[in-house]
């Protein structure tokens, strides 16, 4: 029979592999080091039962005034500033039947990790895995992603904290419409300013240009630090949150030869937590 292996250890080996990748030679720790405590985090949940956060059903929809079309942005928007907390945000979002992405979600997906760290990960939408766990980015892209900001001393669960521009997955996997990330970046927006982190990182080819109201896709912004703002009442006129956006991991793992880009985004990152300490 073959030795049950440490998933410490398995995780050493994949992150010193996501090193040699971008051609870093770390000097390898003698032994795993203990695992740290989780951070208390009211938000994040391991393994939710499927129907925890009430996925809407057509006739929900229906009896909540919406049509095939859901909610409009300026109602969304309503919803979503209501909210006093992140608790209440996520209540709000749960209860929010005006998604049509909702119909065909099994979990809404909201958050993961500490929100009181200061530094707010945005990723995408949920994949086949974060819908079927109610937690984003817990699939092979989830784990490349952690094992990135491990790369840079950054803990899954105390050291970053983790939400999407989309709270359910689009049917099939498929890129999600413009109407679709209308609707969702008022929840996000608010979502950003309940939380309100000392850096933001945008992952991805939607995460960046959506919450940037750039134009540009992910490789101009990439590499580069940005300036996120927005009017909320939460927010000083004038108010912006350094915003750095980076490469989705699920293009890394099709495309590993990217992988250095992403590594010299990591080290900005890195630079820019450690002067903001
Ligand atoms: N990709 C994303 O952008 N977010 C997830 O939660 C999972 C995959």
């Amino acid at each position: 029979m073959s030795p049950v292996s440490d998933p410490r250890e398995t995780a050493l080996k994949s992150l010193t592999a996501w090193w040699a990748d971008m051609g870093v030679e770390p000097e390898l720790p003698v032994s795993v080091p203990k695992p740290r405590p989780a951070a208390p985090s009211a938000t994040s949940k391991r393994t939710p039962p499927p129907d925890q956060s009430r996925p809407a059903t057509a006739a929900a929809a229906r009896a909540a005034g919406y049509g095939e079309q859901g909610a409009d942005e300026a109602e969304a928007r309503k919803v979503a500033s209501a909210a006093k907390s992140i608790a209440e945000l996520k209540a709000a979002i749960e209860a929010f039947d005006g998604s049509p992405l909702k119909r065909t979600a099994r979990n809404t997906v909201f958050s993961r990790g500490n929100p009181e760290c200061g530094l707010m990960v945005v990723g995408e939408a949920p994949g086949k895995d974060e819908d079927e766990q109610g937690e984003p980015f817990v699939g092979k892209s989830g784990q490349l992603l952690d094992r990135m900001f491990a790369s840079i001393g950054l803990d899954r669960e105390t050291d970053i904290y983790v939400s999407n521009i989309l709270n359910w997955r689009p049917p099939g996997n498929r890129n999600p419409t413009t109407e679709e990330i209308a609707l969702a970046l008022p929840f996000i927006e608010r979502h950003i300013a309940l939380v309100k982190p000392k850096i933001l990182v945008l992952v991805g080819g939607v995460s960046a240009p959506s919450l940037l109201r750039a134009t540009t896709g992910i490789m101009r912004l990439r590499g580069r630090w940005a300036e996120y703002s927005l009017k909320d009442e939460k927010f000083e006129p004038g108010d912006h949150i350094p915003a750095l956006p980076i490469l989705h991991p699920a293009y890394l793992l099709r495309r590993p030869q990217d992988k250095k880009l992403a590594w010299r985004d990591l080290l900005m990152l890195q630079k820019r937590l450690e002067e903001t300490k």
